[in-house]
């Protein structure tokens, strides 16, 4: 039985997907039963990586969807639209769908499965997250039975190389930049990268996933690595950190109709040596999910790319074939509807998180200014792990002073940062960062 395979987008991923489909030898036999039918692109003269015959393109992504040869739609896309209204009309169509567009998926999940589970069709979206890792269907499935206390994780593949390579070859933020773009990493338009919001896509679908219910995806606290300096990277290695951009969704408890209560955020983060996610190097990333009983569970791997990406797309394409082999239809309610569902979820208060921070502060050198900060500090209850004076120069009378402190309660740092920046000595805070 052959299936026919709709691919909307023959671009870094597309053009990865079709590579696999047209090479079966070696993989799974399913592989040899899907045959592409109809590609949908943009430019048709655009020179492509893939052979594929000149009648299956088209430029009319819809033609993709309507057309009777095509089973399964695989959208490879990208963007909010016309993206969100295709995947709506294949599901309409009854066609079963497979995406890697995790920003819409995490603003239009909802509508999205709503829609698949009045049809009954499957929705998929291994290779939203993680690239060629997997961990929806683990998150799904394999976890199922645990109390999720913690998601965190490297979930951007083009920061992590940037940061990689900013940290080990001191290579200029822009170069780096430009090499993931051309390696296929990067987002159509890379600020969803570097800003933070691709990870914020990404960890607010792991958290719908882990805590089953939906979170505003707008509201999720997201700071990305361009506004990072690099002295800071250079003064976090010489107290024993790595920074890397870090997604975090955490449970603190539940209001008392069950609401569940979540701390979720991106940010440029320090990470001590040892911590497991310090040595996620490159374009890898990795996920570290904490829960009652399994404990910790680390899922690595590339974590964006067309070939590892394909892996991801072409697993969830066989996973809906071989149900049709098995059944005779593709259809079935995807467990991740059901899995988005179970309870309500809201995002807490930054205010009353706890947190340990990494703050750098420009100064005057002169004597009693630690003694001053660390005063604000005290005055708020705040524990220092670390001071420490960089840079001082007595010629133009300044200092950097970097302050490490123990997990306090993010209204208290807020205030006793208030208070040392109204200090006569602290010309500048210079950065401030989380550290784990
Ligand atoms: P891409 O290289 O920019 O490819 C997009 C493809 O879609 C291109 O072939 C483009 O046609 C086509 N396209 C876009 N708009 C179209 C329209 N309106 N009508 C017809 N064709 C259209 O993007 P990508 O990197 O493959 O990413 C695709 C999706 O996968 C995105 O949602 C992205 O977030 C996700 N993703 C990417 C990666 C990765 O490593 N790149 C990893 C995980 C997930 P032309 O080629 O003619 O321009
Ligand atoms: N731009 C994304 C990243 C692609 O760099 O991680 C994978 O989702």
């Amino acid at each position: 039985m052959t299936i026919g395979i709709g691919l909307l987008g023959l671009g870094t991923v597309g053009a990865g997907v079709a590579e696999i489909l047209l090479t079966p030898q070696g993989r799974h036999p399913l592989v040899g039963q899907l045959a592409l039918k109809r590609v949908a692109v943009r430019d048709l003269n655009r020179p492509r990586p893939v052979e594929l015959p000149a009648e299956i393109l088209c430029t009319d992504p819809q033609q993709v969807v309507n057309d009777p040869a095509v089973d399964i739609v695989v959208e490879v896309m990208g963007g909010l639209e016309p993206a969100r209204s295709l995947i709506l009309a294949a599901i309409a169509a009854g066609k079963p769908v497979v995406t890697a567009n995790k920003a819409v998926i995490a603003r239009y999940g909802e509508e999205i499965a709503a829609a698949a589970a009045e049809q009954g069709v499957y929705v998929l979206i291994e290779a939203a997250v993680g690239g060629g890792i997997p961990i929806i269907e683990p998150l799904k499935q394999s976890l199922g039975g645990n109390r999720i206390q913690r998601v965190s994780g490297i979930i951007n593949g083009t920061t992590n190389y940037i940061l990689s390579r900013m940290a080990d070859e001191g290579a200029a933020y822009g170069d780096v930049l430009a090499d993931a773009q051309r390696l296929g990493y990067a987002e159509a338009d890379p600020a969803a990268d570097v800003e933070g919001g691709d990870a914020a896509d990404k960890i607010a679908i792991l958290s719908g996933l882990a805590y089953g219910g939906a979170i505003e995806r707008s509201a999720i606290p997201t700071e990305g690595i361009n506004r990072l300096d690099a002295c800071d990277v250079n003064y976090a290695a010489q107290l024993g950190y790595v920074v890397k951009l870090v997604a975090t969704a955490q449970c603190l408890g539940s209001d008392a109709d069950g609401t569940v209560q979540l701390d979720v955020r991106v940010s440029p983060t320090l990470l001590p040596k040892d911590h497991p996610l310090a040595g996620v190097h490159g374009v890898n990333n990795a996920i570290l999910v904490e829960g009652d009983p399994v404990g910790r569970v680390m899922f690595y791997g590339p974590g964006a790319g067309a070939g590892p990406t394909a892996s991801a797309v072409v697993a969830d394409i066989l996973n809906i074939a071989g149900i049709r082999e098995a059944t005779g239809n593709g259809g079935g309610l995807d467990p991740l509807l059901a899995a988005n569902r179970w309870r309500p979820c809201r995002l807490v208060d930054q205010g009353q998180t706890l947190n340990r921070n990494y703050l750098r502060l420009q100064t005057g050198d002169q004597a009693g200014v630690i003694g001053r900060i660390g005063s604000c500090f005290g005055d708020e209850g705040v524990s220092i792990r670390s001071i420490v004076q960089f840079e001082a120069s007595s010629e133009r009378n300044d200092a950097e002073i970097v302050v490490i402190t123990h997990e306090v309660q993010e209204d208290n740092f807020r205030r006793a940062l208030a208070s040392i920046t109204a200090l006569p000595d602290v010309k500048a805070v210079a950065a401030c960062l989380r550290t784990l």
